[in-house]
């Protein structure tokens, strides 16, 4: 195992790109270089967050020699050529969710990062909050019995008003599915995380609440159309994309599966439930309330877990780094998932599993989301073919 400091170039400089920023630096490495859509824009960043190099562009990142792990944080059209070049050039790659836009796409990745002696991961962070890890070991260990249901929502409302405006909206940047390859995805890979199972067939019924929105003539960081805009000039734009989501699920065990997904739920500013039931008992998460793990039991009382590394299972304790009671958060999970990553990077034994989310399950969540695109056009179930 290497003592070696990583150094980690940052492409995307928006809403999560510092939240990555944050999370590398928490566990000692260093960002030593960002990109973003224009250098002023990269130059600024760097001078807020005192990091030495603002590239002019991807290009001039992947051909410094000082990298050896890219960190891809820009819209979802970029993913697929910026991890191919990083891979090429032989950096590690921790990519933003989804992997790409197509599942074309994502097979060739899965490919190239086989081919290639990297470590190779999707930022599925939710995982990291350290009791969906508990709830894993709980699951994996049988306690809850068969597992025969999966349900529950990820739902936010930042989408709610015609004027509010984001590029996940455009097709061409964010992909043919909004909410749910934006949100839903995060849903599916925790549940399939959890349980183990994997999705095996869809039925969908996806909605799109305004059809035409109101785009802003100016650039629109995520989330931060919310405080209102100063853009005085907008444009009409029809949307396509789902803004809302009604989606069945069948496991490879028989489970059954139901999500909602809604980036016009007012109220809902960033939810995700799930509930997993089984034979003996049931368990569940609200990311509101994100260090609770509630246990449901026919024949004695519920139960709460509330965050504690002393309290739970060594895969749950590894990814917790305070004591119970002080509360660990999304900002935590990109720590300890750039952790597990970059200590896997340091391991330097590139045929070892991972224990972080590869590009395989990227893959996975393309084909899962393709499967929901044709179930929703011809009204039907559709099997998830991998
Ligand atoms: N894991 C999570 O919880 C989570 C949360 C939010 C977003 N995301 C993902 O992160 C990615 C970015 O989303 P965001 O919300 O930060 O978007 P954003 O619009 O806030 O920021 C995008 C950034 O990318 C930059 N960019 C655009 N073109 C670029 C280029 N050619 N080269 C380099 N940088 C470029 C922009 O300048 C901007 O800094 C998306 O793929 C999104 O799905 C993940």
């Amino acid at each position: 195992m290497s003592h070696k400091k990583l150094k980690v170039g940052v492409a995307g400089l928006g809403f999560i790109g510092p939240a990555h920023i944050e999370g590398i630096r928490r566990i000692g490495d260093e960002v030593v270089g960002v990109v973003g859509i224009t250098q002023d824009e990269a130059r600024k960043r760097a001078d807020e967050l005192f990091i030495e190099k603002a590239y002019a562009s991807y290009d001039e990142m992947i051909a410094d020699p000082d990298i050896d792990v890219v960190h891809i944080c820009s819209p979802n059209y970029l993913h697929y050529s910026q991890a191919v070049q990083a891979i090429k050039a032989g950096k590690h790659v921790v990519c933003e969710k989804p992997l790409t836009v197509t599942a074309e796409q994502s097979a060739e990745l899965v490919e190239l990062a086989k081919a290639s002696k990297l470590a190779c991961a999707v930022n599925y962070n939710l995982r990291y909050y350290p009791v969906n890890h508990e709830a894993r070991a709980i699951a994996r260990s049988g306690e809850l019995g068969k597992i025969h249901a999966i349900h529950g929502a990820y739902l936010q409302d930042w989408l709610l008003y015609p004027t509010d405006w984001n590029w996940r909206l455009l097709t061409k940047e964010g992909g043919v599915l909004c909410a749910v390859a934006d949100i839903g995805s995060h849903w599916m890979d925790m549940v399939m995380f959890i349980t183990g199972l994997k999705i095996t067939e869809v039925m969908a019924d996806l909605g799109t609440s305004i059809p035409v929105r109101k785009r802003p003539l100016g650039e629109v960081q995520t989330f931060v159309g919310k405080l209102g805009s100063n853009e005085p000039a907008y444009e009409e734009v029809p949307v396509t994309g789902d803004d809302y989501a009604h989606l069945l699920f069948h496991f490879e065990n028989g489970a059954k599966g139901s999500l909602v997904v809604s980036q016009v739920a007012a109220g809902r500013k960033n939810t995700l439930r799930y509930e997993v039931d089984g034979s003996q008992s049931s368990v569940a998460w609200n990311s509101e309330r994100p260090d609770e793990l509630w246990r449901g039991y026919r024949d004695r009382y519920n139960a709460v877990l509330t965050k504690d590394p002393s309290l739970m299972q060594p895969d749950a304790r590894a990814v917790a780094s305070y004591p119970g009671g002080h509360t660990e958060g999304f900002p935590d999970t990109f720590k300890q998932l750039a952790r597990k990553v970059h200590e896997y990077i340091r391991a330097g034994d590139f045929s070892a599993e991972a224990d972080f989310p590869t590009f395989e399950d990227g893959h996975r969540a393309l084909v899962v989301e393709e499967a929901i695109l044709a179930s929703a056009k011809n009204r039907q179930w559709v099997s998830v073919s991998l």
